[in-house]
């Protein structure tokens, strides 16, 4: 029974952390955005975002990291045989990458509210797929264990799903360009 119970908080862990990494990311990009803004409204934006990654990441994302990772321990320490399998050993790898991008996001974190950081908001949508890459991984070993399908329909199956998400980010930064087209020229015209 207690092993249900760590798999089910394991997972109620797996989500918090993620959607925090998630949204986190998606604030560093507001808060990169923020700089073509004109002031006050710059700083104003900028401290909310501070405010709002401070708290999501220690409210939501540190915590879920914790908790997925003591029920893992949890898991193991009831079912010690489960860590002969080679599986878990890939699992963990991908998951030891992962807190290192969790660490990774608090120092970019701190590098905004100093105002030090480079990155634009292009880059930080980039950076975000980076744990999409991790959590299909990690999901697919969790599921699959030793007998991941490497056969031609997995391959065919991932294709399209790489082609969808490829299909689905072109869209965003086409109505992207588009509305800064849009706003460029409605900057010429007020200036005409
Ligand atoms: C400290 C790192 C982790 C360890 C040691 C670990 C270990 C485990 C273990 C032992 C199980 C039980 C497997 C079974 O009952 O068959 C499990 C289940 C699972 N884990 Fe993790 N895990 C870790 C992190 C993660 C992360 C980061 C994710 C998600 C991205 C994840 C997703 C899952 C899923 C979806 C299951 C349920 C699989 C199933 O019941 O079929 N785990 N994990």
């Amino acid at each position: 029974m207690a092993y249900y119970w760590f798999k089910a908080f394991h997972l109620i862990g797996v989500v918090a952390w993620f959607a925090g990494l998630f949204y986190l990311v998606r604030l560093f990009v507001y808060h990169a955005e923020a700089n073509q803004e004109p002031e006050p409204a710059q700083s104003i934006l900028k401290n909310q975002y501070e405010i709002m990654e401070k708290r999501l990441y220690s409210i939501i994302t540190t915590p879920g990291m914790i908790v997925t990772v003591v029920c893992a321990i949890g898991l193991i320490s009831t079912e010690p045989e489960i860590l002969k399998s080679g599986w878990l050993h890939i699992k963990m790898a991908i998951v030891l990458l992962l807190i290192g991008y969790h660490h990774y996001c608090k120092r970019i974190m701190k590098q905004l509210a100093k105002g030090e950081c480079q990155w634009t908001g292009q880059q930080f949508r980039a950076l975000n797929e980076a744990p999409t890459i991790m959590l299909v991984l990690i999901v697919l070993l969790a599921v699959f264990k030793n007998n991941l399908p490497l056969d031609i329909t997995t391959w065919v199956v991932f294709g399209l799903v790489v082609a969808m998400v490829a299909s689905i980010q072109l869209y965003a930064k086409k109505r992207r360009q588009d509305k800064e087209k849009l706003a460029q020229v409605e900057l010429a015209s007020s200036a005409e």
